[in-house]
């Protein structure tokens, strides 16, 4: 087992904290409540090996954004978390890939994987497939597209993580 931290900052409310919820209790956060800094520790199994998780659920809310070089510098691999209902999350992601390049010294093989979220929310979907699409080959890292109220693609996300880590 190997222990990893997983950074994901983004525009508050953009579902960081359900994502990881559904993923490590199975539950799904209705109410909204801004995250200061939360650690969770799981064990997860990936093709019959178990892992041992830690997974850092950041803030997204600007004035507790500051901690964020310490994670970025530290973690073994990143979920870049966005809405797919607000497409400014999304061009958000972008300056923070930009900073994780530049804090790993250009490390282009460190594990991330971008996740879209509240694909439930099908009426207030603003992010086309074709966007998505756009920046996966721009950026060649892995696009999912989630729903945590549904548990819709969760495991699958964390999976393709876990497996790019192990890999390193
Ligand atoms: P900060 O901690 O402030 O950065 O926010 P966050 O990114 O952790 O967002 P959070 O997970 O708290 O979710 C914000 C709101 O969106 C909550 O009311 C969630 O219930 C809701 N939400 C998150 N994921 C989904 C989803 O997949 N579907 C739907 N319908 N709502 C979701
Ligand atoms: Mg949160």
């Amino acid at each position: 087992p190997f222990l990893c931290s997983l950074g994901r900052i983004s525009a508050g409310g953009v579902g960081k904290s359900a994502l990881t919820a559904r993923f490590v209790n199975d539950t799904f956060l209705s109410n909204y409540d801004p995250t200061i800094e939360e650690v969770y520790e799981c064990s997860s199994q990936v093709d019959d090996t178990t892992y041992s998780l830690e997974i850092l659920d950041t803030a997204g809310v600007d004035q507790f954004h500051t901690l964020n070089e310490r994670y970025i510098k530290s973690a073994h691999g990143f979920i870049l978390v966005f809405s797919l209902t607000q497409e400014t999350s999304l061009r958000e992601i972008e300056d923070l890939r930009r900073r994780i390049y530049h804090l790993r010294g250009d490390d282009r093989q460190i594990p991330i994987v971008v996740v879209g979220t509240k694909l439930d929310l099908a009426a207030e979907r603003e992010v086309s497939q074709e966007l998505i699409r756009s920046y996966a080959v721009r950026w060649g890292v892995p696009f999912y597209e989630t729903s945590a109220k549904r548990n819709w693609n969760v495991r699958p996300s964390f999976e393709d993580l876990i497996r790019q880590m192990r890999a390193r």
